[in-house]
């Protein structure tokens, strides 16, 4: 019923991604089975849920770079029929080509899209100082932390302005502080820019996105859909998020924190 709800509060103007009836099976595996969502434009959304139920799946059929088995994706309400740099996704191990400079990296799509030497410059200095990486310009990823390297990838898919970001665990192999900078880099580049994030960390997704979606094990299916009303940016500590947290966790199976009694050793990702 509330998917319903949400899909019919929706109109046909702010609508940017509609996944329609989506199914994908792997031999006899059903992985994605009658899925169907709808993203407005400019909206954040994350998708939580247990490991294999179909998120990253997911994600590639709607970046385009897996064929659905039935169902369709449409961005603009034009169909998604293979990748498109204007939506980009972004992996969470992200290969930036060695043999390039972190500049050089940032440049590629602009490179691409010939664009002129002098505008490619000067668009890879705004990004490198968007994600902080200025005095790194010239250095090769292998001289980069874990944390640079992803901040690279991020600053090279942000170079061809995509009105789309397919994020798919994008700060998962990093650790606690630099993601909570990246989260907070996230929320500055976001603006306008339509976000659907896959990951295993509910706190992540109550910082960031404007709906929660959580998703049931395979066949991956929409569970609930839990809308995080506070505006961004927001306050990590604040009451609302660790009600939201309590009760994402509870869907999800997993214990929370109940008024001073800790419950299992677990940091509240899934
Ligand atoms: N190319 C493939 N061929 C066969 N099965 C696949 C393929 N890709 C994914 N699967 C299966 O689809 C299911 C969902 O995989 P997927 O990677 O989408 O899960 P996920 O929700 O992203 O998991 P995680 O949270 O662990 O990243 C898994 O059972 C996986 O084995
Ligand atoms: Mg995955």
């Amino acid at each position: 019923m509330e998917i319903s709800l949400a899909l019919s509060n929706m109109t046909a103007n702010n609508r940017k991604i509609s996944v329609e009836k989506l199914s994908l099976s792997f031999a006899s595996l059903t992985v994605i089975e009658q899925f169907s969502l709808t993203v407005r434009e400019g909206e954040f959304l994350a998708i939580v849920g247990p490991s294999g139920c179909g998120k990253s799946t997911l994600l590639r059929i709607m970046s385009g770079l897996v064929k659905p088995t039935d169902g369709r994706v449409t961005i603009d309400n034009v169909e998604v029929d293979g990748p498109n740099p204007r939506h980009n996704l972004v992996f969470q191990d992200h290969a930036l080509y060695p043999w390039r400079t972190v500049s050089q990296n940032i440049a590629i799509g602009l490179e691409i899209q010939k664009r002129s030497a002098v505008e490619i410059r000067d668009k890879v200095g705004v990004l490198l100082s968007l994600v902080g990486l200025e005095s790194f310009a010239g250095y090769y990823p292998h001289q980069l932390s874990g944390g640079m390297r992803q901040r690279a990838a991020l600053a090279r898919v942000l170079a061809v302005d995509p009105d789309v970001l397919f994020l798919d665990e994008p700060f998962g192999a990093l650790d606690a502080m630099t993601r909570l900078v990246l989260q907070d880099e996230l929320v500055r580049i976001h603006s306008g820019k339509t976000v659907v994030l896959v990951t295993h960390d509910v706190e992540e997704a109550l910082f960031l996105a404007d709906r929660v979606i959580i998703m049931s094990a395979l066949p991956g299916r929409i569970r609930e859909i839990i809308p995080v009303p506070e505006k961004r940016p927001r306050d990590r500590g604040s009451t609302t998020l660790a009600q939201l947290k309590r009760r994402v966790l509870g869907i999800l199976g997993l214990e929370a924190v109940v008024g001073n009694t800790r419950v299992p050793d677990v940091n509240f990702a899934i």
